[in-house]
């Protein structure tokens, strides 16, 4: 049986379309919403109660929307808001975290970078998550604000340079790709970090989890997807349509703007 409903997937901005592009791999029938919260963009430099905020009234527009499940496409969003979304919204909510866990698993040298936003690798669910699997890898971590900026701009060639350094200094052979914008930087990032370090990031197992809560009746649909700013379409449209690889309509996203705390 085909349930009809979309699968709506949010981030601050363009980094959630890796997730996407990983999802469109697994699902490639699924109909998708892509909602970039321009508006609120960088997430990482927010106060998470806005964090939260946001994600709910998105959450809420997915739902308006008939969406059958949702994907934070965001480490920060889920940081600060997964629990609250599940709470608020009866829908199968996917979120996700730096894979510190399979990071640990693969180094040899005992040592792991993270880079992240601030709001990640500030908060509660970064430093539990650690307590969990860390053990006796020591973890070093690098926020790193100006490659989220690097990859809306749409540049090509980013320095990752500053970013990449005190992680491979303080003797990482593991880094993880702790926020979904970075993994458009892959290429100038691995070339940072030099042949022996690698690179781990999380969107496969995102698309992977979510492929297995959908009944598989859920997974089929329109196959299209619709993408929503709430920012200014006209501005962000040739960026996205780089980042996604194909052209794409972008309308407003029927999110209301709320005041925040
Ligand atoms: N792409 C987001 C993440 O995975 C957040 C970037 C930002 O808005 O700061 O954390």
């Amino acid at each position: 049986m085909s349930i009809p409903g979309p699968i709506g997937v949010f981030d601050s901005g363009l980094g959630g379309l890796s997730v996407l592009h990983e999802i469109r791999r697994t699902l490639p029938r699924a109909e998708l919403i892509y909602c970039a919260d321009h508006a609120f963009l960088p997430y990482g430099e927010r106060p998470p109660a806005q964090v939260r905020a946001r994600a709910l009234a998105i959450g809420a527009a997915f739902r308006q929307a008939g969406a059958c499940a949702i994907v934070i496409a965001c480490n920060t969003a889920t940081a600060a808001a997964a629990e609250a979304l599940r709470a608020r919204i009866a829908l199968p909510i996917v979120g996700m975290e730096p894979a510190v866990k399979p990071a640990t698993a693969a180094t040899r040298a005992g040592v792991v970078g993270v880079l992240g936003t601030g709001g990640t690798l500030q908060s509660a669910r970064f430093a539990a998550l650690l307590e969990r699997f860390a053990g006796n890898v020591r973890v070093v971590t690098r926020p790193a604000p100006e490659l989220v900026a690097a990859v809306e701009r749409g540049e090509a060639g980013a320095p990752v340079g500053a970013a990449v350094r005190p992680l491979v200094g303080a003797g990482a052979d593991v880094i993880v790709l702790g926020c979904t914008h970075f993994p458009f930087l892959r290429a100038e990032i691995a070339t940072a970090a030099g042949p022996d370090v690698r690179l781990i990031e999380t969107g496969p197992a995102v698309a992977r989890r979510l492929a297995a809560l959908l009944p598989p009746g859920r997974a089929r649909g329109a196959a299209g997807v619709r993408f929503w700013t709430t920012g200014d379409p006209a501005l962000i449209r040739p960026a996205l349509e780089r980042l996604w690889g194909a052209s794409a309509a972008v309308a407003p996203a029927p999110v209301a703007s709320l005041e925040v705390e």
